[in-house]
Order: structure tokens, then sequence, then C-alpha cells
């Protein structure tokens, strides 16, 4: 039920965060908290699927179970080029939060593999890693250039600290420095992510940590600092708050590990708050859009800005386009498939024709609009009665808006308004990516982005462009089905 089209699921039961996302001869691979056994959390260890594209996932069996009273928790992947552990070249190195059923202790674990993923052995010598603490978790591993170390960092969760270890074999770990309290520390810090990415002619710091609630709308959500690190210490560039994603779903992003020339990431769509509630059944969890990453300096700073991977253009079939069109405060209904639309593919496009509502007849597309503000108050898209992607105008917000219906009564804290401030002078341009159960919003060509669980029924909805109180102009408006 409500099974996505283009984001990754598994065939049945629970998943939670990606783990130890890593690329090696060609093959992507993802593995995933998951619990193989039903589809709520518990019996978790690490799930494993690969793809050659970051598009289509092939569902392997599991790589890490729960087994002896431990539960695999959230880890990386790394690729030991240069043999630094003694378990071969190029193995692949796991390093993952033993969490002990039968005892409160968190230790971190080393498990490796040499034929590609496929079977992984438990190093002799675990815990790579034990400071004693009942929550320690989620170590994530990189190669320092410039020091010629491996570096983890840990979060002591309820601390709000992200601990710096140094590593020349990847087995014995010496603390360097800690991180925080910093930014939002009204629940508990969770999965943290590092890597550097270019800014004006040098390569600048992203340090990212989750907050297992109290996010901006209630709930998880991600924040992220940039900065400085010299390869013992992080520094901040300000320790103010600045959110990953303005939705209420995007959690535990990872990065990849060993891509050549950009630095990629996707996260668990979802929130603590109703995760295992969800309506989708026999699967539940789903991994958001991969989605390529870029810093910019802002009036805010420096920010990260993130973008759909190209390689999604791929799933792009029938297109609908329109340009220079006036939406007034009547209503518009924008056909995704009618019988009058002849929907072709290439540079040729089918106008969007007149105001008659036309059902979508398709699960996952993508919509690409760029508006000139006019005089409207609000303007923008309504899927359904139930989800609203808009701007006000007056309070300068893009927003999304998704109400209590049908089938997102499974928790009195699903519907709700998410917002991000966003003063604009001319310009609106928005990337949108909706599938069976999720919207994608990016703004601005990614300075913002919202994801969101939406549980509309596509099939028996419509999509329609609104402007309240004036007139805004479309620039440009492309719609594609996404096989
Ligand atoms: C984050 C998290 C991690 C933990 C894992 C357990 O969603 O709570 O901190 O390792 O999930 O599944």
């Amino acid at each position: 039920m409500n099974r996505p089209k283009f984001h990754f699921t598994t065939q049945k039961n629970w998943i939670n965060d990606p783990n130890g996302l890593v690329f090696l001869d060609g093959e992507y691979h993802l593995f995933y908290q998951h619990n193989p056994l039903g589809n709520t959390p518990g019996n978790i260890g690490w799930g494993h699927a690969v793809s050659a594209d970051l598009l289509n996932w092939t569902e392997l069996p599991m790589a890490i179970p729960f087994a002896d009273g431990i539960m695999a928790f959230s880890g990386s992947v790394i690729v030991d080029k240069q043999n630094a552990s003694g378990f071969g070249a190029n193995a692949l190195i796991a390093l993952f939060t033993a969490h002990h059923t039968m005892r409160r202790l968190e230790t971190q674990h080393l498990a490796y593999s040499t034929d590609l993923g496929r079977t992984w052995t438990q190093y002799a010598g675990n815990p790579v890693l034990d400071i004693g603490k009942a929550d320690f978790r989620d170590p994530k591993v990189f190669w320092h250039q410039a020091t010629q170390r491996f570096i983890m960092l840990v979060v002591l969760p309820d601390e709000h600290k992200v601990l710096f270890y140094n590593s020349s074999d990847l087995k014995s770990w010496v603390f360097a420095s800690e991180f925080g309290p910093a930014g939002a520390t009204n629940g508990i810090w969770e999965v943290p992510d590092m890597f550097s990415l270019p800014l004006e002619g040098t390569q600048h710091w992203v340090l990212k940590v989750d907050i297992g609630s109290g996010g901006q709308h209630g709930g998880s959500g991600g924040q992220y600092f940039t900065g400085q690190f010299d390869g013992t210490k992080f520094i901040a560039d300000s320790l103010g708050t600045k959110w990953l994603d303005y939705g209420k779903d995007f959690y535990a992003a990872l990065s990849f590990a060993n891509l050549k020339s950009r630095t990629v990431w996707l996260a668990w769509m979802n929130n603590w708050e109703y995760a295992a509630l969800t309506p989708t059944s026999p699967w539940r969890g789903a991994m958001s859009i991969p989605r390529e990453l870029g810093l910019k300096r802002t009036g805010q700073g420096v920010c990260l800005v993130q973008h759909p991977i190209p390689e999604l253009e791929q799933l792009r079939a029938n297109c609908f386009q329109v340009q220079n069109f006036t939406i007034n405060t009547e209503t518009r209904n924008l056909p995704i498939t009618g019988s009058r639309a002849v929907p072709i593919t290439g540079s040729r496009a089918v106008p969007i024709m007149d105001s008659r509502a036309v059902p979508i007849t398709h699960k996952g597309f993508e919509l690409e609009a760029e508006f000139t503000l006019e005089t409207a108050q609000e303007f923008g898209f309504l899927l359904g009665e139930n989800l609203k992607i808009a701007y006000d105008t007056i309070d300068q917000e893009i927003f999304v808006f998704r109400s209590q219906i049908q089938d997102s009564d499974f928790h009195p804290n699903f519907a709700g308004r998410h917002h991000a401030k966003l003063p604009l002078e001319q310009t609106l341009h928005l990337r949108i990516f909706i599938d069976t159960c999720s919207v994608e919003i990016f703004v601005q060509h990614g300075e913002i982005v919202l994801t969101d669980l939406i549980f509309p029924n596509l099939l028996s909805t419509t999509l329609k462009l609104y402007a309240k109180n004036g007139t805004v102009q479309i620039k440009n408006l492309a719609i594609w089905e996404l096989e």
C-alpha cells in the first residue's frame, strides 16, 4: 500500500536510517537500519541494496544481522584502499554501533567485506571503541587527506556532543576533540556526517548532526554547521541553528563514500514522531531521492545547497509545458495526463490547456516552475484537497500545508504547515518531486528544501494552480511524468 515509484523501499518490513553509503567498482551500496521480521522498529541490523545508477535498486540479503544480543545500529562504510586495516586492499570496512540489548551499553564495532559487500565478517578484536556509555553511537568514518589519518565522528546523544577520533588502521582510535553543544539542542543528537565542499576556491567543511526531537516543526530534524577542520578539531563559522530541510521528513542523511567528483547524500524520509504508524504495508520507510551538495555564500552566511542528482532526468517521460501564463484568483486546474493532451517527449511540448479538472493518472511526477511575483498574496499548487505547496507574499514564506484528512489521521502531529522564510524580489523557482506518498521541493535552486510525506491518494486527485487576491505570472512550467 502506498509504495513509491522512484524512491527506495524494501519489499517488506521496517527500515530507518541509511547506513554505510559507498561506491565501489561501478556499484552504489545502500545499507539501512532494517527489521527483517516486522514493520515496526526491532531486531535491527543492516539491510543491503545495490544500484548501478542510484535510481534502480536490487535488494540483497541482510549484511549485518541482529545476533548474539547485539543490534547493528547506524554507521558508515569506507573503502580501505591502502589496506591500512590489514583486511585486504579495497576491503569495505563498516564501523557501526553495537547496541547491546542485555545491558545498557553502546560500543563501536568493525566488520569487513572482501566480496563487494556480499558477506561481512565481524572483527575479532571488537569493540574498537568503548567508553562505557549507554548512549554513544552512529560512527561516521572518512579519510583525511591532509593529515593522512582516518577520522571518526561519534555522538553523545544526551550531551549534544560530537566526539572526534583519529586512527591509522581503523582498529585503534584515539580521542582528538569534541564539538557541542551548539545549534539546536532540544532533542538528543544522532547520526553525524562530515565532508568538505568547494567554496570560493577552497574546501570548506560541513558538519551535520540530527536531533531526535525538538526539530523546527516538532519531532526529529536535521541541522548543520559550516566551518574549518584541521584533522583534529572542527571550528564552526557560527553556532546558530541552520536546518537542513524545512519539511518534517528528512532524517539521518548520510553522504556516499568514495565518489570521485561530487558529494551525494540521501536520508530516511520519515520522522520518529510517527514513523512506526505511517499507513504503508507490507513495507514501512522510504529513502529520499539522492541529492548533490554544494555550498554558497548568502546574506545568512555559508549555506548548504542541495540539488536532485542529474540521473533523475532519465526518469522523465511525457512532458507538459506552458509559458508566460497569468494565474488570477480563479483556480486553474492543470492536466497531468488527460485524454486530450498529446504527450510528447523532446523539445516540443504540449501546452497545458484550460481550467478543466483532469485527474492524475500517474503516481510519480516532477514539476519545474518559475513564477514572477505580481499582486497575489499567496500562490502555488494544490494537490487534491490535502496538500498545498505555496508562497505567502505577506509573511514571505514558502510552505507546505498537509491537512488532516483520510490517511493522514494516523497521528495528531502529522498534519501541519511547514515553512521557511524566503524574502523574494521577483522570481520564485521551484523543482518539485511528487511520488506516491512524498513531496520534495527544491526552492531557488536548492537553497531551501522541504521534504514531506503525504498520503493524498494521487490517483483520485487533481493538481491545480491557484492565486489568492491578485495575480501571478508563470514564466515557465514543465511537468514530467516519471517512469
Ligand atoms: C537514528 C537512530 C540512530 C540509531 C538508529 C537505530 O534514527 O536512532 O541514532 O543508531 O536510529 O535504528
